[in-house]
């Protein structure tokens, strides 16, 4: 079979398309015909060896796939931490889940890690139900624009939440404001923590979506009310967050990790998750945005494309 293979660790011009063999299914695994694939950050942090757990290469990249189960036309879209950029995969059945009949392939490829992730850093943020009461809270995301940022501010939109979305650029911002961000903040030309503060009148957002790391999960922090919560999920700057517990004291705020490699072998997490995504997917208020497709033997392109900060929401690979 055809796989994207990542034959020594490196940026994304390491990708080559190669004859692997094909997987044998260890027991709970199912062979799946993959039809497209989706590109997550964490395969760019894979391939340039930086992501904890990764075996040494040589190895098959790719950690989301959408195909047919063997021998059957019963579509699954599945999560993987690699192994899933190929023609064929041996996915576990729990990290498995039906394609909604109305989505395409490439919308199947382009759900699991950003939904589960983003719903996920909602209900850490103990924001997914809430009296009727209760205040609209706000949330502040970063890189709105990107694969999970759209799904968050999708799920937002949702769950009634007010949004506050930072993204590098005005064009992104204005795409992402149809999907129903209500408040973009260029970062390139304004400070995201000043720009909190004026917009909030200064009082500060619920929960800030952070996946930055370096200074800005301190930066994060600084942009929540009394009691808010930072769920801490990335560190797409390549550096480890600098936070100073002492910063929480003064609003009683605190901060969450999230990792959703982990957590998808949770079912206590994973099948509420799940039964709530799938209520709006069923009654179609959620879709996935699939901003660029890209054919296999492009992987390369289509890797680069993320670390330039070009993507719009995701960015999906068609395999043959
Ligand atoms: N913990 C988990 O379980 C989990 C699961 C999924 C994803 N993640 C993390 O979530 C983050 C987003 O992942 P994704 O796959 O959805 O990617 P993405 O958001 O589609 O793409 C990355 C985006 O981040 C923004 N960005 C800001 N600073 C950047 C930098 N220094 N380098 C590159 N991009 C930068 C860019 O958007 P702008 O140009 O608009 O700023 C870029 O488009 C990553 O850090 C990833 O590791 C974690």
């Amino acid at each position: 079979m055809k796989a994207i293979v990542i034959p020594q660790y490196g940026g994304p011009e390491v990708l080559t398309v190669r004859d692997m063999p094909s997987p044998q299914p260890a027991a709970g695994e199912v062979i799946v015909r993959t039809q497209a694939v989706g590109i997550n950050f964490a395969d760019i942090m894979s391939a340039a060896g930086g992501y904890p757990g990764t075996p040494p290469p040589p190895l098959i990249a790719g950690r989301e796939y959408c195909g047919e189960l063997d021998g059957t036309k019963a579509r699954v879209m599945g999560y993987a931490q690699w192994g899933a950029f190929a023609e064929t995969v041996a996915g576990r059945r729990n990290y498995l889940w039906p394609v909604p009949a109305h989505w395409t392939s490439q919308e199947g490829a382009a759900f699991p890690v950003n939904y589960f992730t983003a719903y996920l850093a909602y209900w850490k943020a103990g924001l997914v139900s809430r009296a009727i009461e209760a205040t609209r809270p706000r949330v502040l995301i970063h890189a709105a624009a990107g694969g999970v940022g759209t799904a968050a501010v999708q799920i937002g939109k949702l769950l009634d939440i007010e949004t506050y979305g930072t993204s590098s650029s005005a064009e992104k911002l204005a795409r992402v404001k149809e999907l129903g961000l209500d408040h973009g903040i260029n970062y390139r030309e304004r400070d995201y923590e000043e720009a909190i503060r004026e917009m909030t009148s200064g009082e500060g957002v619920d929960a800030v979506f952070e996946m930055l790391g370096g200074e800005h999960t301190l930066k994060s922090v600084k942009c929540l009310r009394e009691f808010g919560s930072v769920i801490v999920y990335g560190a797409a700057t390549g550096k480890p967050g600098t936070l100073d517990p002492r910063a929480l004291y003064s609003k009683g705020t605190s901060v969450h990790g999230l990792w959703l490699s982990v957590l998808a072998g949770n079912k206590k997490v994973m099948e509420p998750a799940w039964a709530r995504l799938s209520q709006w997917i069923a009654a179609d208020q959620l879709r996935p945005i699939v901003g660029h497709v890209f054919p296999m033997v492009q992987a390369t392109d289509a890797f680069q494309l993320l670390l330039d900060r070009q993507n719009f929401g995701k960015v999906v690979l068609t395999i043959p």
